[in-house]
């Protein structure tokens, strides 16, 4: 209903109750204003959650914010995180991919131009195509703010570069890097903090930037960092309590530092189990978490959230979710 037609309607009914209470004074609630507002507004309502039912596209913001050679795990994290998403579907044009540091060009990567996320070195994840929208010392806290945001400069960023979002879109949200009690150090120069992301996140919610949001961070404390978030439709984990550390996973004595860390690692073998019909859900992922394999308690967020854990897809943000009705069948090598 237009607005403009509900406020006609509106002005009518409120005539139409003061007309009938005129004729009829000595019967009160032959015609009560008031729930003729009710009504309205409820029919308001009733539109309302009719909009929260679509979800018509997934996009992924993956982020590694440090800096240095010895951190090339943030960097393995987040690749590896990239080349999930990827693979469950998730197109280039919909992922953003900020990493500050590219270790795969360091002079020390004893194997150059390459990055794994496992000493077995089976799959390196910088040699498939990889789409970096932000790199070095673009990555910045304002940047990343910006990105949610979409307050970027729009005649100096590509398309490829924002976050093109609306109220339809979920987004998986993926940090890693050095962090503490509600913040996440960026390049070891600066710091975001709990407030900024939760602050962030309501100026998405307010100008229909998302459907729901899935966030994982992967840093020491790491629960912090969602305990200030308020808006809704937000689900959340992290790998560490309050005063609690998040580990790395192992070292890869050839390459000389750890490759990945722990709480990434185990979301990863989860995901690895994934595929694009998969009927896994929230809850299967929120289970498998043990910190006995962890090292730390991770954390899950839900109270921002209405739907049942049980029934939400692993798909429903990761992967996408016009591409699992599309025919992938090009024709072009059909052999039979
Ligand atoms: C007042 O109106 C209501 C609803 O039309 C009716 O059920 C009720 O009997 C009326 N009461 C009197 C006192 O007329
Ligand atoms: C969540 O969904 C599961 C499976 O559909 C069901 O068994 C469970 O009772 C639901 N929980 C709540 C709180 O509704």
């Amino acid at each position: 209903m237009s607005k403009l037609l509900r406020l006609l309607l509106l002005a009518f009914a409120t005539c139409l109750a003061l007309a009938l209470k005129g004729v009829d004074a000595h019967n009160e609630t032959v015609f009560d204003i008031e729930r003729v507002q009710r009504f309205l507004s409820d029919q308001r309502g009733a539109k309302q959650s009719e909009a929260i039912g679509k979800h018509t596209n997934n996009w992924a913001v993956l982020v590694s914010t440090s800096r240095f050679w010895f951190n090339y795990r943030h960097l393995a994290n987040a690749l590896s995180m990239y080349r999930t998403v990827k693979r469950l579907g998730i197109p280039d044009s919909q992922i953003i991919l900020m990493l500050a540091d590219d270790v795969a060009c360091n002079p020390r990567n004893a194997f150059p131009g390459t990055v794994y996320n496992n000493a077995d070195r089976a799959l390196d994840l910088y040699s498939n195509n990889i789409e970096v929208d932000y790199r070095g010392y673009e990555v910045t806290v304002d940047t990343f703010l910006r990105v949610l945001t979409d307050k970027v400069d729009r005649t100096m960023t590509p398309r490829s570069k924002r976050l093109l979002t609306d109220e339809n879109s979920n987004i998986f949200i993926y940090l890693t890097g050095h962090g503490g009690n509600e913040f996440l150090k960026f390049q070891d120069a600066e710091e975001v903090s709990a407030f900024d992301i939760a602050d962030a996140f309501a100026q998405m919610w307010e100008t229909k930037r998302y459907h729901e949001i899935f966030f994982m961070i992967d840093t020491c404390q790491a629960n912090t960092m969602y305990s200030k978030f308020y808006s809704p439709n937000i689900l959340a984990v992290g790998s560490s309590e309050l005063d609690e550390s998040s580990y790395s996973h192992h070292a890869d004595s050839d390459v000389g530092v750890a490759v990945i860390d722990r709480f990434t690692y185990y979301n990863l073998e989860f995901l690895e189990k994934v595929d694009k019909g998969s009927e896994l859900t929230m809850k299967d992922l929120f289970d498998s978490y043990d910190p006995d394999k962890i090292h730390s308690n991770a954390g899950v967020r839900t109270d921002l959230y209405d739907r049942n854990m049980s029934e939400v897809h692993i798909t429903d943000f990761f992967g996408n979710v016009q591409a699992v009705e599309i025919d992938e069948d090009d024709g072009n090598d059909d052999e039979e």
